[in-house]
């Protein structure tokens, strides 16, 4: 995988003293380790080349060209291979009309949380476990001078490879790694966001340290995590799945996480936003044709998730350093 286009532009950022470590991680990442990695590559190829020379990031719809930029053929071709790289989850994208309805409506995460934010003009901005992307495009559409995501899936790499296709050179980086790989403390971003992450972590005191010790002093945070309604140093530690979710390791109640990130020494700490996860924000559709949120619920009590646990219900926290 060529990151050459990544390396050039942040060499004129401030991660550039953090350029050799991070070539070093990415030297350790072997795709061919994946037994679908030459399929996703044949879906990546058969990818159409179009002149595009509309773009809508700060839309709810990540939109890249228009219906008249190709004709109904090329269309169909841009289609099928999009779906090659199937399951489709955070979006949506428009890619010169066609419409990937990805199994999140990744836009109304981005609608709860943009008004509270430090404004990202001219930020350095760094998102751990991106996934595709979608949320790397909306923080360019917001002014971000560069966004940088990570997020170890490679499915998900070929994903953001295949919008960075039509949309061309923009400042926005994608780098198939995970936290752990990068370089520690690097101390370099205006805004670091983590979300959905947390509760993937078997030690969130460590996640929380190792994000406040990659913003750069006075840069800030924004935290979304699953939380469970409760009192302060209240938590929920699933036995086995949570919403069928296997690695699911901790969910505080708001109060706790607002400790915690006090405990770490993060400064004016607050939770902007608390909203229970609806089936009509996750759920199966034409590009995610898996199980999903409402496979997840038990169906005699929506409120619990099917092994009986208190529903999906997410909050954002912004913190500085
Ligand atoms: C629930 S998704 C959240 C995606 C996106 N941030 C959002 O909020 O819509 C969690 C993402 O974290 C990624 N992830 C898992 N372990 C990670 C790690 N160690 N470092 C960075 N990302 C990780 C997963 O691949 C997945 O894309």
């Amino acid at each position: 995988m060529d990151f050459s286009f990544f390396f050039q532009q942040a060499a004129r950022s401030p991660l550039a003293p953090h350029l050799p470590a991070l070539e070093q991680a990415l030297a350790q990442v072997d795709p061919q380790r994946h037994g679908d990695y030459p399929r996703w590559c044949q879906a990546l190829e058969a990818l159409p080349r179009v002149a595009v020379s509309h773009f809508e990031f700060d839309q709810p719809v990540v939109r890249v060209g228009r219906q008249r930029d190709c004709n109904d053929s090329t269309r169909s071709a841009i289609e099928t291979a999009l779906l090659g790289l199937h399951p489709w989850r955070k979006g949506p994208f428009d890619i010169c009309g066609v419409y990937v309805d990805t199994e999140w409506r990744s836009d109304w995460k981005w609608d709860r949380l943009a008004r509270h934010i430090a404004p990202l003009t001219g930020r350095t901005v760094l998102d751990i476990g991106c996934g595709s992307g979608y949320h790397l495009w909306r923080m360019l559409g917001a002014g971000a001078e560069l966004t940088l995501g990570v997020d170890p899936s490679l499915l998900f790499q070929m994903q953001f490879r295949a919008i960075a296709h039509f949309a061309g050179a923009q400042p926005v980086h994608h780098l198939p790694l995970g936290i752990e790989q990068l370089p520690p403390a690097m101390g370099c971003f205006d805004t670091v966001f983590s979300m959905g992450v947390l509760y993937h972590r078997r030690s969130p005191f460590d996640h929380l340290i190792e994000l406040r010790e990659l913003l750069r002093p006075g840069g800030e945070l924004v935290l979304e995590t699953l939380v469970i309604e409760g009192e302060a140093g209240q938590g929920l530690v699933p036995h086995g799945r949570y919403a069928r979710m296997g690695n699911v390791w901790f969910l505080p109640s708001v109060p706790t996480l607002l400790q915690w990130l006090e405990k770490v020494r993060f400064r004016e700490v607050r939770c902007v936003d608390v909203t229970a996860t609806t089936t009509a924000e996750q759920r199966a559709t034409d590009w995610m044709r898996f199980q999903s949120l409402p496979d997840f619920l038990n169906p005699a009590d929506p409120t619990q998730t099917i092994e009986g646990y208190p529903g999906p219900r997410r909050a954002i926290f912004i913190a500085e350093t």
